[in-house]
């Protein structure tokens, strides 16, 4: 996973609990911290940073990733505001992943292997269909994503996980659904 991750996570982590937090998480994980952005490390370091999160701030792994990728949107924002400029609203923002948002950080960070979703909007009720599939299951970071890509745009969205990786199906099918 390319260094930018857990520069970002650590970011998140500074801003909801200060620097010790971050130090006390690198110790408990025993994970080097010395991250470049554009640099490669193993999964197994960030699973051991979520696990040393759970254990620390009495969250379950997932809700480690959903409060991880929620706080990460508006860091995001700052550091990327074209990405978030051309959208009036989180379903673009959303839909745009495959086509501008991933292929926009794939030229930035050389190597990175951001995962693919299927997407489709349900004509009737306008809801979002999300197909998940990648080896690090954590379709509870894009929940987290999207929760706080939700916020930026002022919006509420609800998601449902129809099927989960984590649960041992071959795909994870996130339901989105705006609420008025
Ligand atoms: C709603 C929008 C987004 C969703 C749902 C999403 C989802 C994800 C997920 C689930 C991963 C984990 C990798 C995996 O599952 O295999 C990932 C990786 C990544 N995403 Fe996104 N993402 C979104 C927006 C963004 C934005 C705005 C950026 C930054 C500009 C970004 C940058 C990255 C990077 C750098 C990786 C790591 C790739 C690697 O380590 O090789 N994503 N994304």
């Amino acid at each position: 996973m390319k260094g930018v991750v857990f520069n970002l996570l650590e970011e998140v982590v500074l801003r909801a609990f200060g620097p010790e937090a971050w130090d006390d998480l690198l110790d408990d994980s025993r994970v080097s911290g010395a991250y470049t952005s554009l640099g490669n490390y193993s999964d197994e370091e960030m699973v051991a940073l979520v696990d040393a999160a759970a254990t620390k701030f009495a969250m379950t792994r997932a809700e480690v990733l959903r409060w991880f990728g929620a706080r990460a949107m508006p860091v995001l924002k700052e550091r990327y505001p074209t990405l978030f400029s051309g959208h009036s609203s989180a379903r673009s923002f959303v839909l745009s992943v495959n086509s501008i948002i991933h292929p926009e950080v794939r030229k930035l960070y050389s190597g990175a292997n951001c995962p693919f979703f299927h997407l489709r909007e349900r004509e009737e009720d306008g809801v979002v269909l999300m197909g998940y599939e990648s080896s690090r299951k954590m379709c509870d970071l894009a929940h987290g994503f999207i929760h706080g890509a939700a916020k930026i745009f002022c919006e509420e969205v609800d998601i449902k996980h129809h099927t989960c990786m984590n649960d041992g199906a071959d795909k994870c099918l996130l339901e989105i659904r705006w609420v008025q």
